[in-house]
């Protein structure tokens, strides 16, 4: 059937869309299999509500046509800040041990997309998660997922820059399309919270001498490999 179809188009056409075919149905299906692999085998329960997600997001392109098209149809399709990716479980994986969560430490996730990284600390970990984001379709979809598992996670439509970032101890943001103007209001707003706060930041470093900085490493991304930044806050500098 597809060969028929190639039958049609000039011979660079037909390159082109085997390319996209190989890349977003074959690479993409192979990715996504890999990954749930890999978290149902470090949580096997998680299949319960991976599976609601699933129905809801088919994979990472379902995720991303819902953001673009709520950014299509309220005008906001030029803001670069809110271009969609996804952290990789495997990659939550590897960071959920360097933020050290205590049980009684509220999390937060400061532009969460569909909100699973956060739903998953919940349902596994029974983490207090908040999760914002200002496409409004991710979070009516997260907050029924928390209702439906009865989770300790809400989610709200609200700017990173409009959430009191003092109620958290530990905090996941994924800066890589976030503004300079964003992120320089972010660190001062970071660098405000409680002594301890753990941060975890991804692909751009934070300036400010209350956010000392513990580690860095590279992991991957949808969007390719990317550094990952560990800051804990200070105690006040003496003067
Ligand atoms: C790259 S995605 C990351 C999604 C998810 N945290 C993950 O790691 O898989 C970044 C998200 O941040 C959201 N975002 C961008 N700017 C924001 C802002 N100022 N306030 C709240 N969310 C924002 C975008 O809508 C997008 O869903």
């Amino acid at each position: 059937m597809l060969i028929k179809n190639l039958r049609r188009f000039s011979f660079v056409d037909r390159l082109r869309r085997l390319q996209r075919v190989w890349k977003y149905q074959i690479v993409s299906e192979v990715s996504r299999y890999w990954q749930e692999n890999r978290i149902l085998n470090a949580n096997p329960e998680f299949s319960l509500l991976l599976g609601a997600y699933r129905q809801i997001y088919a994979d990472s392109a379902a995720a991303n046509l819902v953001s673009w098209l709520e950014r299509k149809d309220s005008f906001r399709q030029d803001v670069d800040d809110l271009t969609y990716g996804e952290t990789p479980f495997t990659t939550w994986l590897a960071l959920i041990p360097l933020m050290q969560l205590q049980p009684h430490e509220k999390f937060a996730e400061l532009g969460c997309g569909t909100g699973i990284l956060s739903l998953y600390l919940s349902f596994c970990q029974g983490v207090s998660a908040t999760g914002v984001d200002t496409i409004e379709t991710f979070i009516t979809n997260a907050n029924q997922l928390a209702m439906q598992f009865q989770l300790p996670a809400e989610f709200r439509t609200l700017s990173v820059l409009d959430l009191d970032l003092n109620e958290f101890q530990v905090m996941y943001c994924v800066a890589t399309c976030f503004s300079e103007a964003t992120r320089k209001a972010l660190a001062l707003k970071m660098a405000d919270c409680k002594p301890g706060t753990r941060i975890l930041v991804v692909t751009h470093e934070m300036e400010h001498p209350r956010l000392q900085k513990q580690t860095e490493l590279k992991l991957p991304f949808t969007w390719g490999r990317d550094t990952v930044y560990l800051y804990e806050i200070q105690a006040d500098l003496e003067v």
